[in-house]
This record gives structure tokens, C-alpha cells and sequence, in this order.
């Protein structure tokens, strides 16, 4: 039988108290939906259908470019009014795998095995013994023999019911003849008023059809977010996950529990990373680099033997092979620096490209510029390249040297081996080779006294 996979995601997610719907939240950096929408797509079966609803407009807005079915849930009447949206969708012959858009952290692994041990004739389920199982879902409830017979939701279930550890993960994998059959006898009579899906086991057990069950490789695969709480606690999770992915190639992390993943992350051998490390997007870090504490990383790649010293922001940057950065340092997107350059603190790049060997030791700004080999740029330096309305290039040739505090007003070329004079307005090309200075000549005024104050009459 083919395999059809509906994501449910049209609920608002009152406990997460948001104007966000509860499937736009992000663990990781990514949006929940789109956690499971990737694992989905990791399964060998059709596109996806995500069964949307609560603020429709702004999920489809923010997930319109990935492939997948779109269904509308008009009005969120519960699960399994939910699932038969979804129903015109799939063809009759296949299975149906359902799965929940806030519950983003089921592996394909646990799918797989999932898919492979339930009969095509029964209906399966992933269930779940939790440590504590408050707040997480419905209970199973099982008969003598040990048989699901049914799920009762945590508001409608009794003392009894609540002290049930095995809880109700709400996959589920479903011939879609059974649902056709099933979701249009759906009633509303519990406590929340809902259509409940967890109302098909009830209607297998009635009609004997097997009920298999499986428990996923970890229990906190199956957590479904509802609130902040749930969500802080599976991002440490996913987080925790992570570490120890790195650790087990060989990375040094200082402290696991201070490592932050939010995106595509690989690392090198012999890498050490002190603490609050967080890596955004893409982003790869070559071997043997160290990097400081408090260091953010964004769609970056950083080349061999680099140092990134602490509390340094670098984005959308290449950065080549012995480079050593920080403290403090900012590099913004579209800078690429060569082998061997240092940037020091308080130095902000933007959009240039530096050549090998140069120097940025402190305090300044460089942007829109192309820096050549072996140039020194002195503390105080500002490539002015905005005019209020455009933005200009400053161009400055190898060997170059920036006295401290100087103003380079762009467009403008300081050529190779050029000096200029410390605190110096540049507006004009500077030719290389030679000294250009602009600013105020220095003089001493002779025979000048400072003003004495007259002494007071007794
Ligand atoms: C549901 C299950 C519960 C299970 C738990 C696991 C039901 C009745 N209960 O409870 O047994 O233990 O998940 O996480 O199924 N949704 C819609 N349309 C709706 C209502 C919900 O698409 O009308 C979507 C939500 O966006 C969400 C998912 O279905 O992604 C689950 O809904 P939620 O309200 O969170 O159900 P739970 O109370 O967690
Ligand atoms: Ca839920």
C-alpha cells in the first residue's frame, strides 16, 4: 500500500498565550511545522497534506515555498474534523500516516520502524510511558489482555485515568478506507466539545480490528508543545542532541548545555568551542579553530587555524584559513576575508574584501571597501561610504598604511604603499607610495600667557 502523510496544523495553540499560531513557533530556529514537514519528506511516500487553519493566511505566507499539499480546516472543530479535511486528498488504496504539527521532534527512524512493523490491516499508533505524563496527552487505556481499547483525552479522564503513564503520541498509521468509514461517525460529547480523532481506536476495537502500538526510540520524540514550558524543554532537548552529535566527531565543547544550534551546522577535527556558542543557518567551521566564548555564527564559513576570540557577531561571511578575530569584533554579511588577517576589537566589517596579511587591530569601521595585501588599518578609522543616499567604494591598495582616525570619505583610492597621516580627511585619491596628510597644521603661539585669576582683597 502507498503511503499518504497528513500533518495536522490548524489549531491556534491557545496554551502557548500568542497571537502566533502554535505551528509558526520556532524550536531551533525552524518553525515546528516545518520540523515535521522535513521528516515527512524523509519518508518514502506522496508530497505531504498540512491540514491548516487558525491564521491560515500567515502559515501558508510564511511556509507557501515548500512542497506540500495546503488543505483548509475552516473552523477548528477538533483533531478529527481536522483529519477528514484531509480526506479528499488521499487515494482510497493508500495508507494514511498521521502526524502533529506541535509535536516536531518524531525521527524517521521511529517512523520507519513504525511504517515497517504495522499489518497494512490494522490500525497502528505510537504510544508512550512518560516519567510524568501531566500535561502531555491522552492516556491508553488497555484491557486485561494487555489491548488498546481506548484513548480518554487529560480533560475528560478521571484520577484513575490521569495516573496512566502510557500516553497517546496522536500518530497515527490508518488505511484510508477505515478513516472514510470512521471520521464521518465522529461525536462531540466531551469536555472540550471537539471531534476527537482519539475516538477511532474506540470504533477499531468495536469493529476487532487490530490495534498495534509502538513505543519510539526516545519518549521525547513524541512531546507535543502546547506551552512556553514544553517548548523551552524540548529546544534543550533538541539542543543537548546536538552537543553530543559534535562531541561524538571529536569537538570540544566546554559546556555542552551552553551550545546553540539553530540551523545547519559542521565543524572540522580539532575544534574547541567555549561556552555560549550559537551558530545560525549555515554555517562550517574548518579544523583546528578555536572559538571564544559568546560567539554567534551566521551563514558563515570559516576556513582552517582561525581564532575567533569572545563576544564576536560574524554573518554572512567567508572567512579564510589563519585568520584570528575579536574580541568584540562585529563582521557583517558580504566580507570575505584572506588567509592571515587580524580583526581586532571593536571593528566593524561590512561588505569588503580584505586581503591577506592585512591588519584591523581596533575601534573602526570598514565598509564597502577592497583592502589589499599586508595593509595597516589604525584605530579610529572610518570608511565614510554613505552620502545619505548612496552607498560608495574605498579602495586601497596593498602595503597600504591608515594613520589612526582617519576619515576615508568614499568613492576614494588610497593607492599601494600610500601613507596617510594620522587624523586625516581624506576626500580625494591618494597617490601611493608617498604621505598625504589632511587635516589642520599644528602650531605653538609664542609669548602667550594663560589668564591669571585677580587675588581677593582682604
Ligand atoms: C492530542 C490528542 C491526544 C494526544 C496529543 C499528543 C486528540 C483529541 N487528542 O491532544 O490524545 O495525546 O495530541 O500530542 O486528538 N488541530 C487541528 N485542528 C483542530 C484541532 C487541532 O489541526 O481542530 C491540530 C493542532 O494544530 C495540533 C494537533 O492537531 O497540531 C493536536 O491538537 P492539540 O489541540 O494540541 O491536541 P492535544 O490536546 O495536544
Ligand atoms: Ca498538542
Amino acid at each position: 500500500m502507498a503511503l499518504s502523510i497528513v500533518i495536522l496544523a490548524a489549531g491556534a495553540g491557545k496554551r502557548m498565550c500568542s497571537k502566533l499560531p502554535k505551528v509558526l513557533h520556532r524550536l531551533a530556529g525552524k518553525t515546528l511545522l516545518e520540523h515535521c514537514i522535513e521528516t515527512a519528506g524523509c519518508l518514502d511516500a506522496r508530497q505531504p497534506v498540512i491540514v491548516y487553519g487558525f491564521q491560515g493566511e500567515l502559515v501558508r505566507h510564511t511556509l507557501g515555498h515548500l512542497n506540500v499539499t495546503w488543505v483548509e480546516q475552516k473552523e477548528q472543530l477538533g483533531t478529527g474534523h481536522a483529519l477528514r479535511q484531509a480526506l479528499p486528498q488521499i487515494p482510497e488504496k493508500d495508507r494514511v500516516l498521521v502526524l502533529y504539527g506541535d509535536v516536531p521532534l518524531i525521527s524517521t527512524k521511529t517512523l520507519n520502524a513504525f511504517i515497517a512493523q504495522t499489518p497494512e490491516n490494522a490500525l497502528g499508533m505510537i504510544t508512550a510511558n512518560l516519567p510524568d505524563p501531566t500535561g502531555f496527552g491522552g492516556r491508553i487505556l488497555r484491557d486485561s489482555q494487555q489491548k488498546i481499547v481506548r484513548v480518554v483525552e487529560e480533560k475528560d479522564a478521571d484520577k484513575t485515568q490521569l495516573a496512566i503513564p502510557e500516553i497517546n503520541s496522536g500518530f497515527y498509521l490508518v488505511p484510508a478506507t477505515y478513516l472514510s468509514r470512521w471520521l464521518s461517525n465522529l461525536r462531540n460529547d466531551n469536555a472540550q466539545r471537539e471531534y476527537y480523532l482519539t475516538d477511532i481506536i474506540t470504533l477499531a476495537a468495536a469493529e476487532n480490528i487490530p490495534i498495534h502500538s509502538m513505543q519510539p526510540h526516545q519518549y521525547e520524540e513524541i512531546l507535543g508543545i502546547n506551552d512556553k514550558i514544553q517548548l523551552a524543554r524540548l529546544e534543550r532537548f533538541y539542543q543537548q542532541k546536538q552537543a553530543e552529535k559534535f562531541m561524538r566527531q571529536g569537538v570540544t565543547l566546554l559546556d555542552p548545555d551552553r551550545f546553540d544550534v539553530r540551523g545547519d551546522l559542521s565543524i572540522g577535527h580539532d575544534v574547541t568551542i567555549d561556552i555560549n556558542f550559537i551558530a545560525e543557518g549555515r554555517v562550517k567551521i574548518g579544523n583546528n579553530c578555536t572559538i571564544g566564548s559568546h560567539v554567534i555564527l551566521r551563514n558563515t564559513v570559516i576556513g582552517d587555524n582561525v581564532e575567533i576570540k569572545p563576544n564576536s557577531v560574524i554573518d554572512g561571511a567567508e572567512i579564510a584559513a589563519d585568520c584570528i578575530i575579536g574580541p568584540f569584533a562585529r563582521i557583517r554579511p558580504g566580507t570575505v576575508l584572506a588567509p592571515h588577517v587580524h580583526i581586532g576589537n571593536f571593528a566593524e566589517i561590512k561588505n569588503s574584501f580584505i586581503g591577506e596579511g592585512t591588519k584591523i587591530h581596533h575601534v573602526s569601521y570598514t565598509g564597502d571597501s577592497e583592502t589589499g595585501r599586508q595593509v595597516n588599518i589604525g584605530a579610529g578609522t572610518i570608511m565614510c561610504n554613505y552620502d545619505g543616499v548612496n552607498k560608495h567604494k574605498t579602495i586601497i591598495g596593498d602595503n597600504a598604511f591608515i594613520g589612526s582616525n582617519s576619515s576615508l570619505v568614499a568613492p576614494v583610492t588610497i593607492g599601494e604603499g600610500a601613507v596617510i597621516g594620522a587624523g586625516s580627511t581624506i576626500t580625494q585619491d591618494a597617490p601611493p607610495q608617498q604621505l598625504t596628510l589632511a587635516r589642520a597644521r599644528q602650531c605653538t603661539v609664542e609669548n602667550w600667557q594663560r589668564n591669571k585669576k585677580k587675588e581677593k582683597e582682604s
